[in-house]
């Protein structure tokens, strides 16, 4: 796992980065994306890098991580809607290479299944975006999930009900329930980044980087992946034990991939 611990805008810059070089190396890669708050800045400089550097999605696939069940993909406060105007519409990945779960599918359950196979047939995930709730969820993965899940319903904590509530249409706000990529589809993409910002998230990142493996806190089924980036703006990392060591290894590695180049 790399602790990359930043201040805000660097660390912001530096996931686009890792996320541009992606593409380029691969135009026709397949992205896990993910919504929140944590998000805006990255899609906004993802935004900018393809106006001011051509960066460009046209061949690239998306799959949302997750969605609500019951709201309209159109209406403010779905996930879909998050990604087309964040994202989708200020770049030129296409709209119907933007993939998400049916939140308005009769039978939601066959509807995660049928993502999940959607999901296989395009290859896998190669990069996974993903935000760290305040409980360390990732995607819609509450704690208790299993490690090994794939794409299904899961019901929302009342902590997480609380903390996205802000922000939400009244229509979305006391939604329950929702399809999210599994903690076992998450493992399988090639590489996740985690990004996790201010004083909030603290506790969530230490469980995810430093607490046990466990179920109890989902984000640290990222310790068991083999290219996991975990982006700390500094407030956020006020929790982690090891933080200078992280900082240190982080200056070391870029010495010498710079080394390298
Ligand atoms: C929701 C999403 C998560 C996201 C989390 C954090 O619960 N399902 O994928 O990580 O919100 O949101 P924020 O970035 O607004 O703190």
């Amino acid at each position: 796992m790399r602790v990359v611990i930043e201040p805000e805008a660097e660390l912001y810059r530096l996931a686009a980065r890792r996320v541009a070089a992606e593409i380029r190396a691969r135009p026709a890669c397949v992205l896990g994306l993910a919504t929140g708050r944590t998000m805006i800045p990255l899609y906004d400089e993802l935004a900018r890098l393809h106006r001011a550097e051509g960066l460009s999605f046209a061949a690239v696939t998306a799959f949302d991580l997750d969605e609500y069940v019951g709201v309209d993909p159109d209406e403010p406060g779905s996930f879909r809607h998050f990604v087309r105007e964040r994202l989708q519409r200020r770049t030129d990945l296409r709209p119907e290479a933007l993939h998400a779960p049916d939140g308005l599918a009769r039978d939601p359950a066959a509807a995660a299944r049928a993502y999940e196979a959607e999901l296989g047939a395009a290859g896998g995930v190669d990069l996974q975006l993903l935000g760290l709730g305040v409980n360390a969820h990732i995607g819609f993965n509450e704690p208790g999930s299993s490690l090994a899940s794939r794409t299904r319903v899961k019901t929302l904590s009342d902590e997480t009900l609380v903390a996205n509530r802000e922000g939400l249409p009244a229509a979305v706000r006391e939604r329950r329930l929702a399809i999210t990529m599994g903690l076992g589809t998450i493992l399988d993409a090639r590489t996740c980044l985690c990004l996790a910002t201010g004083p909030a998230k603290a506790g969530a990142v230490a469980a995810t980087v430093e607490g046990p493996v466990t179920a109890s806190a989902p984000g640290s089924v990222l310790q068991l992946h083999p290219d996991a980036i975990v982006y700390v703006e500094e407030a956020a990392a006020a929790g982690l034990v090891r933080r200078r060591y992280y900082l240190d290894a982080e200056a070391r590695e870029r010495q010498l991939e710079r080394s390298l180049r």
